[in-house]
């Protein structure tokens, strides 16, 4: 396996891209804008540079790597010479399900398609195709550059053979792949997003305010980020969606979003990519500040 493609050249896209051409694969990466593949590149030299700076790679390595990575608008050309497909495109089922049914016509018979999905079903991304044992979830964690998990999720008809070569590639890759099987939310979501949920509902009901909330977390648990960063970092509205998914997937009322999570998402307001979640957000500043709406109301 040396070719890969990659769908999508946003905030996962880009770093899946970077951790296949660091491990010495030859990445394509496909978008349907050029302006969103040239922001990637700059994202990807960017990244590489803070890994320069820390000793991680050399400057020779960095270069290296980003000549492996190549980009292009055109679906069908980008796809035909993969091995491997990774969609990390918008969290859409619709539009997931046409991607992987363009791949199944485009792509070499022998070719595995991931998902690097956060929550929609691997079974019903496979079945838009005719290869549903070589369909697989490949789920990256952000920062993909820094953390070490890769979730692979079985769909119902995922072969033995593929989830192996999946493991196997991820271990390449320097990264710790986890095996778990197709249910919603697979383990990572369905952990997280709950804990997530339950802090915008301990903010909604006026238990402590935004920034109580994530020291607690962070200074008790020892977690990198309050939930309340997280669900800022990871953006609201792919949260809300990861939840929806979930409460539809189980019929369960105990992961119904909170309305403020339904309300945060609903005016805009969607965490780190707006400028505005919890916390405001402007570039150049380092220090955490709660956004308005939490010292206002
Ligand atoms: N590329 C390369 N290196 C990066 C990077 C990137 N995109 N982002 C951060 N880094 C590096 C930094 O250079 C730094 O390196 P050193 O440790 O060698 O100094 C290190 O990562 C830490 O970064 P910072 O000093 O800038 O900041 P930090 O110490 O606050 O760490 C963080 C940042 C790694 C993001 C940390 O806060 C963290 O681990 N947060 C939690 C992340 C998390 O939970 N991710 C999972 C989200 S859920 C998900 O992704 C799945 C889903 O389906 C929703």
């Amino acid at each position: 396996m040396q070719q890969i493609t990659i769908i999508g050249s946003g905030q996962m896209g880009n770093g899946i891209a970077h951790v296949f051409a660091q491990s010495g694969y030859d990445v394509t990466i496909i978008d349907i804008r050029q302006e969103a593949l040239d922001q990637a590149l700059i994202t990807i030299g960017k990244n590489m540079e803070r890994q320069v700076a820390k000793g991680i790679i050399t400057e020779e390595e960095k270069n290296q790597s980003l000549q492996r990575i190549k980009t292009t608008t055109a679906f069908d050309k980008g796809v035909a010479a993969a091995d491997l497909v990774v969609e990390a495109a918008t969290e859409n089922i619709d539009l997931k399900l046409k991607i992987f049914s363009d791949l199944d016509r485009y792509t070499k018979a022998e070719c595995i398609l991931a998902t690097n999905t956060s929550s929609i079903s691997i079974t019903r991304i496979a079945a838009s195709t005719k290869r549903g044992d070589k369909v697989i979830g490949m789920h990256f964690m952000n920062p993909v550059p820094v953390m070490k998990l890769i979730e692979v999720i079985r769909g119902y008809n995922t072969s033995d053979e593929v989830t192996k070569q999946i493991v196997d590639l991820s271990l390449k890759l320097g990264k710790v792949p986890v095996e778990v099987n197709d249910y919603p939310g697979f383990v990572a979501n369905r952990i997280l997003m709950p804990m997530i949920n339950e802090a915008i509902f301990t903010l909604f009901e006026g238990v402590a305010g935004v920034h109580e909330i994530d020291t607690v977390m962070k200074l008790g648990m020892a977690h990198p980020m309050g939930p309340l960063q997280l669900a800022d970092f990871i953006g609201l509205d792919t949260c809300l969606s990861i939840l929806r998914v979930i409460h539809d997937g189980f019929g369960n009322p105990k992961y119904a979003p909170c309305p403020l999570l339904v309300n945060m998402v609903t005016s805009g307001n969607l965490g780190v990519k707006t400028g505005q979640g919890f916390y405001k957000y402007t570039k150049g500043v380092k220090e955490l500040v709660v956004a308005d709406y939490f010292t206002t109301k």
